[in-house]
């Protein structure tokens, strides 16, 4: 349970009699795997974006040589490589950041959220703040929510968050009112760099990573994401991450 509320945890102290002393060591030895394998993959998908740069720039002079009409859209398209590179760098940037659990209460961290898209113009209210207490990375959930909150007011035109707790996970929702999707469509949302027909024809200037980070940050912290249709139509996004152990004698 400890590996997947955080698999970057510290080993366990390898104590006991024999038997746990060598399931623990063990443990020990399948997390450290584990994470030097993530940190592996999460390095060469950084290289790949790298070094995808160098032939992107050439291509850029190159078409100068290009007729007129078919430059443009030759360069349209190199724009949106350099954009989809630029995403997966910050992406491996923000997950090769050493990871800070703390605790912390997800309801002032949702309303901080709110009151930003607010400032910015947003229609974003929080109708129910519970206290919810989580041991988690605060930039990583910041980042959770405002990505959902980015996105409700993007695709709709207002955000709606809840925080609450229920058996033992902290829930956090976020409501729109925009054209939601389609349940056969929510698993590819959920992909790098997949942006729903509806959005890319509206062009609302995304790159679809979103989605990908909400999920990858969810379950980082043992909890996970899911997309559903509201009864008046729109979308609600709900996280749910696991309560600090205990937070029942937090206050
Ligand atoms: N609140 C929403 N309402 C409707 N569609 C959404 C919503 N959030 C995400 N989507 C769809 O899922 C796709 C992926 O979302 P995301 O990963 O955040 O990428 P981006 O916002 O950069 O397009 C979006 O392009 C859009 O088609
Ligand atoms: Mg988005």
């Amino acid at each position: 349970q400890r590996l997947g509320r955080d698999p970057g945890a510290p080993p366990l102290d390898i104590r006991g009699p024999a038997e746990v002393a060598a399931a623990v060591s063990a443990f020990n030895e399948m997390q450290e795997r584990l994470r030097r394998y993530v940190e592996y993959r999460t390095t060469m998908i950084g290289a790949i974006a790298h070094d995808l740069r160098t032939p992107l720039t050439r291509l850029r002079f190159r078409i100068e040589a290009v007729p007129e009409d078919l430059r443009g859209k030759l360069a349209a398209d190199i724009d949106q490589m350099e954009a989809m590179v630029a995403a997966t760098l910050d992406f491996v940037r923000h997950a090769a950041r050493p990871r800070k659990r703390q605790r912390l209460e997800l309801a002032s961290l949702v309303e901080t959220v709110m009151d930003e898209a607010t400032e910015t113009g947003a229609d974003a209210v929080v109708e129910r703040a519970d206290r919810a207490v989580i041991d988690g990375d605060p930039l990583a959930l910041k980042r959770l929510v405002v990505n959902l909150v980015d996105n409700a007011v993007k695709f709709g035109s207002l955000a709606r968050g809840r925080v609450f707790a229920q058996d033992g996970m902290a829930i956090v929702e976020i409501d729109d009112d925009g054209p939601g999707i389609a349940p056969e469509e929510v698993e590819r949302a959920f992909e790098p760099f997949h942006r729903l027909e509806a959005s890319r024809s509206r062009d609302t200037g995304g790159i679809g990573l979103g989605l990908a980070v909400v999920r990858a940050i969810a379950r980082g912290h043992g909890g996970d994401v899911v997309l559903g249709a509201l009864p008046g139509g729109g979308l609600r996004a709900r996280v749910s991450l696991p309560l600090a152990l205990t937070a029942a004698l937090d206050g």
